[in-house]
């Protein structure tokens, strides 16, 4: 599809990899881009429209879907990872918050939005998956089993939504240079290149980006994931936690 004239909603818009969403949807002549953020006075962007919107509400969601009724490209790009492992983690709060957030908050804005999109052409969904729904990581393990169900739900809605004509795209990055990865120095893509591979598949019609080098080799060594992938991700916990009960 086209960017240029489309009417695009991004979540998570008000910092981070959202922001630059909007602005790339921006650059690219978008005719209108609505800026969702749980605090809409924190989008300070120009050129774009503050939505109050938390994703986790599913009222609110319905609520949004039917004010936004003439968007054409959804950007499901709120999410929330809290490194929190399976086992050792004091409670599963931080599990249930990511699921909640990066699974069923995508899902409902998918659901809210398949009729909207339906209206107006089919247009297409993004959805801000990771590398980490490609296997999992201890160190930010619950998160990872929370990509992987978005994942998931990405592929699913594809099938159910193409005879819709929405074209849904699905983009894995390793780590981008957000308050997201703030915590590590690991080599980090820039918000913007991501946005901007995303927006080139939206107006490609690809399914799918892997916007850095880690994504694309963890993909490709999915079939032998406990030789390429597992052994060294082994090593690096096992030394973290030598020593620990
Ligand atoms: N940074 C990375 O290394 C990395 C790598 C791969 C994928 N991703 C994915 O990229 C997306 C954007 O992350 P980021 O790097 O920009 O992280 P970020 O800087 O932490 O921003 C996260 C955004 O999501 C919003 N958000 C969280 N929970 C929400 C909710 N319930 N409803 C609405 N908005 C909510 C936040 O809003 P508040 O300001 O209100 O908290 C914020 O705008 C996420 O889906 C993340 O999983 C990030």
């Amino acid at each position: 599809m086209k960017i240029s004239g489309s009417v695009a909603l991004v979540t998570g818009a008000n910092r981070g990899l959202g922001r630059a969403y909007a602005r790339e949807l921006v650059s690219r002549g978008a005719a209108k881009v609505d800026e969702a953020a749980r605090d809409p006075g924190a989008v300070t962007e120009p050129g774009v429209t503050p939505i109050a919107l938390d994703i986790t509400d599913p009222a609110r969601v319905a609520q949004v879907a039917q004010q936004c009724a003439d968007v054409s490209l959804l950007v499901n790009n709120a999410g929330v990872m809290k490194a929190s492992t399976f086992t050792d983690a004091p409670n599963l709060d931080a599990a249930r918050l990511e699921m909640e957030t990066n699974y069923f908050g995508t899902l409902s804005m998918c659901r809210a939005f398949r009729p909207v999109l339906a209206a107006n052409g089919g247009g297409a969904i993004v959805n801000m998956l990771s590398v980490t729904s490609f296997y999992t990581n201890p160190f930010d393990a619950s998160y990872g089993a929370s990509k992987a169900a978005e994942w998931s739900l990405t592929n699913g809605i594809r099938t159910e939504l193409h005879h819709l004509g929405t074209l849904v795209v699905a983009v894995h990055a390793s780590f981008i240079d957000t308050a997201m990865a703030a915590m590590t120095d690991a080599p980090k893509i820039s918000p913007e290149s991501v946005a901007q591979q995303a927006c080139d598949a939206v107006e490609a019609g690809q399914i799918e980006v892997l916007a850095d080098d880690r994504s694309r080799f963890v993909k490709a060594s999915l079939s032998r994931d406990h030789e390429l992938i597992y052994p060294p991700i082994q090593q690096f916990w096992d030394a973290a936690v030598s020593g620990t009960p």
